[in-house]
Order: structure tokens, then sequence, then C-alpha cells
């Protein structure tokens, strides 16, 4: 049986444990050819994560899985330059930080935005994705959001189903090809 935890209530010892980090990092593949594989998006964001942006799944002291939202244009990553640099050099660097701000920014008009859903592929299947996805919603709802948002990849059909499975529905198609994603939306109690 899995709980479900804000990233920011975990005792301070137990929100630094780096498998958490790691966790997190394992998300955002889609933004792969700018940040990098999930070590080197460990590298650039794995400082400066908003914890209180995260809900995590345990199963016993194991964390399974996460939901990351953002609101308040504030999502579950920093926005840090150095670490861009020191990994890809100044001007690549730059480049990748930039268009890693732009792809924030373009998410800021949003309300209320599930950023990132995750569950270790040994968990899945067995109703954790779905407990993320619930807990993101409850969570929203209780910080007063009349509905809460999400976009998934046009090559995801299983998250997809999954979001139809837990009362999201689908927006219309976009006109803008890039990026390739569908609008999802779900009205809050
Ligand atoms: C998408 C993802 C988060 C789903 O996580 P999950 O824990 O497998 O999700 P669930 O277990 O709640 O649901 C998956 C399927 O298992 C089924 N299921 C749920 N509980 C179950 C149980 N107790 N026993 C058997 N099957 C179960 C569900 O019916 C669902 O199938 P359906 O979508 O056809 O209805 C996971 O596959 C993942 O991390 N993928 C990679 C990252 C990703 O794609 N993220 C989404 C980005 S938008």
């Amino acid at each position: 049986m899995v709980h479900i935890v804000l990233g920011s209530d975990l005792a301070p010892e137990r929100a630094a444990d780096p498998a958490l980090a790691h966790l997190l990092s394992q998300g955002r593949g889609s933004l792969a050819f700018l940040l990098g594989n999930a070590a080197c998006r460990l590298r650039l964001l794995g400082g400066g994560i908003h914890w209180d942006r995260v809900l995590l799944a345990f199963d016993g002291e194991q964390a399974v899985g996460f939901a990351a939202f953002k609101h308040g244009r504030r999502g579950p990553f920093g926005l840090h330059w150095r670490p861009f640099l020191r990994e890809f050099g100044v001007l690549s660097g730059a480049v990748r930080f930039v268009g890693f701000c732009l792809s924030e920014l373009r998410e800021w008009r949003y309300p209320f935005l599930l950023y990132g859903l995750r569950v270790d592929k040994a968990a899945r299947n067995h109703g954790v994705g779905s407990a993320l996805v619930q807990a993101c919603c409850a969570h929203a709802a209780s910080l007063g959001f009349a509905h809460i948002e999400l976009e998934v990849p046009l090559d995801n059909p299983r998250a997809r189903r999954l979001y139809l499975h837990n009362g999201f529905a689908l927006r219309r198609k976009r006109w803008v090809p890039f990026p390739p994603v569908r609008g999802m939306w779900r009205v809050l109690p």
C-alpha cells in the first residue's frame, strides 16, 4: 500500500535523500535535447528542487513515484544558470538555459499545472500513478483552484488513458505542432 506525501512535509533528513532528487530527475525526458539524460538532468536541476511542488509516493520507506505541479509561477525546479554553464560551457550552457527558461515560461499561463508524473517501472500497473493524479487534484482543490491542467505528449497513449480514467478531458487539438503535446484538463470539486 503506497502513501503519498508532499515533499516539503518530509523530515529534512529524509528530503535530503539523494534517491528523491534522482527520482525527480527521471522526469522531463522530453527535454533531453536541452537537458541531456537523467544523470545530466540530476546535475542541472537536482540542486534546486522546490519540494513544496512535489508529491511523492512511498511504498514503505522507498519512493516509487512522484507527481510534480506548478502554480503561482513556481514549479518543481528552480531556474539556476550556473549548473548549465558548468555542464555545457558558456555558449551551449547559456543557449540551453534560455531554452529551458522559455519552456518553463510557456507553462506559466496555467493556473495549476500537473507538470510531471512518473512511477518506477517495477511499481507500475498497481494504481500508483492514479493515486498520484488523484492526490494532485485533491491538493489543487485544497488550495482553491477550480481546475487542473496538463500537457500529455502525443506519443504517450498510456499516460493519456490514465488521465482520461482519472477524470481529465482532452482539449481541442493545437494549431501549433511544437511542442508535440495535447492539453487535458479536469474540473475540481
Ligand atoms: C504513466 C504512468 C505514470 C502510469 O503509472 P501507473 O502506476 O502504472 O498507473 P496506474 O497503475 O494507476 O494505471 C496503469 C494501468 O494499471 C491499471 N491498474 C491500476 N491499478 C491496478 C491494480 N491494482 N491491478 C492491476 N492493474 C491496475 C489501470 O487500470 C491502468 O490501466 P488503464 O490506463 O488501461 O486503465 C507510468 O507508466 C509512467 O511512469 N510512465 C513513464 C512516465 C510517463 O509517461 N509519465 C506521464 C507523462 S505525461
